[in-house]
């Protein structure tokens, strides 16, 4: 099959379009013929090597984290999908690749494409959508007249988280460039921050939940808007020792964690706040409920680009630039 290969680690390292053997399947896995996969920042800071102590891949390796495709082989164990079947998904980590032709999912990743929307709209939804629901449902349990800060309402997390927000019936404040002001607003947020000419963090008061995507400063500033015992979960970092635990990290990579988020844990600690780290991981029941979501028209997809397959590189310059307004696709098939 032809894949988009990287062959070692390296910032800003072109990947290399190549034919390389299709991967096999494991019993609890469908194959799936990729019809679009989406951009994510992760791919590029997984090229780039930022992520080699969280995980740590083996190289040659085909990146790419979300799908929408056929079911083309189905392994023995597996009882929910049938060849023919629409699907997407965001494949487990160390089982990614997207960026190729085939790719093996497991079955408990996967959920029935959407009623409704194309291939290209699909892929643009799992990871972003499976990390608001993990950030917004499953950590902050966010309900009805809380109030949410979510950075970067344009981008490819924040058109998802939006939306999301206001389905469970929160009050939600972004921050965005003057471009992006209409876009967030259409899609349901209430307060909107023009971070280049405003400061968020004199605006917004005794906030329940903030979701940071940005750097340490605005983490740090993020303090400040949260109520006593509101909830900031980091998607950008740093890492805390929950997490390590939770992936079983060495005891070394731990410690690191530990080191790297003590600040921002001591100085909530202090304000009566949770701080979190969060990050996302395949779920296919959590993306059926995302369907049912998208199919009652509660939440719907934001494309900026879809590139063609050869293309790829082209795709992830254009996430890495920052200026993507929702997702970046590839049409593969
Ligand atoms: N831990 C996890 O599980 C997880 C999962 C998904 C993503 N992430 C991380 O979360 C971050 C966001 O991901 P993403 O995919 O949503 O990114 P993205 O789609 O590339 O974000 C681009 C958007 O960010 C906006 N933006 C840039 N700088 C900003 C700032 N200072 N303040 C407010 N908005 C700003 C841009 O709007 P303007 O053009 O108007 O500036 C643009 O629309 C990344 O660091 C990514 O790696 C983590």
């Amino acid at each position: 099959m032809k894949a988009f290969v990287l062959e070692r680690y390296g910032k800003g390292r072109p990947l290399r379009m190549t034919e390389v053997p299709t991967p096999d399947l494991h019993d609890d896995e469908v194959l799936v013929e990729v019809h679009a996969a989406a951009v994510n920042l992760l791919d590029s800071k997984i090229r780039d090597g930022e992520f080699k102590l969280i995980l740590p891949y083996r190289m040659p390796l085909v990146l790419g984290h979300d799908v929408a495709g056929v079911v083309v082989k189905v392994g023995p164990r597996v009882r929910q999908f049938k060849l023919g079947d629409e699907v997407y998904a965001r494949p487990d980590d160390f089982r990614i690749g997207t960026f190729a032709q085939f790719v093996p999912v497991k079955e408990a990743s996967l959920a029935l494409k959407p009623a409704g929307l194309t291939m290209e709209e699909a892929a643009s939804i799992p990871l972003v959508g499976l990390t608001a629901w993990q950030a917004l449902v499953a950590k902050a349990k966010l309900t009805t007249g809380q109030r949410i800060f979510i950075q970067a309402g344009s981008g490819g997390v924040g058109t998802f988280a939006i939306q999301l927000a206001k389905h469970l019936g929160a009050t939600v404040a972004t921050t965005t460039s003057a471009a992006n002001v209409e876009l967030v607003k259409r899609l349901g947020a209430d307060v909107v921050i023009d971070y280049k000419t405003q400061h968020f963090e004199e605006i917004l008061r005794d906030y329940d939940v903030v979701l940071n995507s940005q750097d340490g400063k605005t983490l740090a500033k993020s303090l400040g808007v949260l109520r006593s015992g509101g909830k900031l979960i980091s998607i950008s970092g740093p890492p805390d020792p929950a997490f390590g635990k939770d992936i079983a990290a060495p005891a070394f990579v731990r410690g690191v964690m530990w080191l790297l988020s003590a600040g921002v844990r001591r100085k909530a600690r202090g304000r009566g706040i949770d701080y979190s780290f969060l990050f996302m991981k395949a779920n296919g029941s959590q993306l059926r409920e995302i369907t049912r979501l998208i199919e009652a028209g509660a939440i719907r997809p934001v494309i900026d680009r879809v590139f063609p397959f050869e293309s790829t590189n082209d795709a992830l310059a254009y996430v890495e630039s920052g200026r993507a307004k929702g997702k970046v696709v590839i049409k593969v098939h």
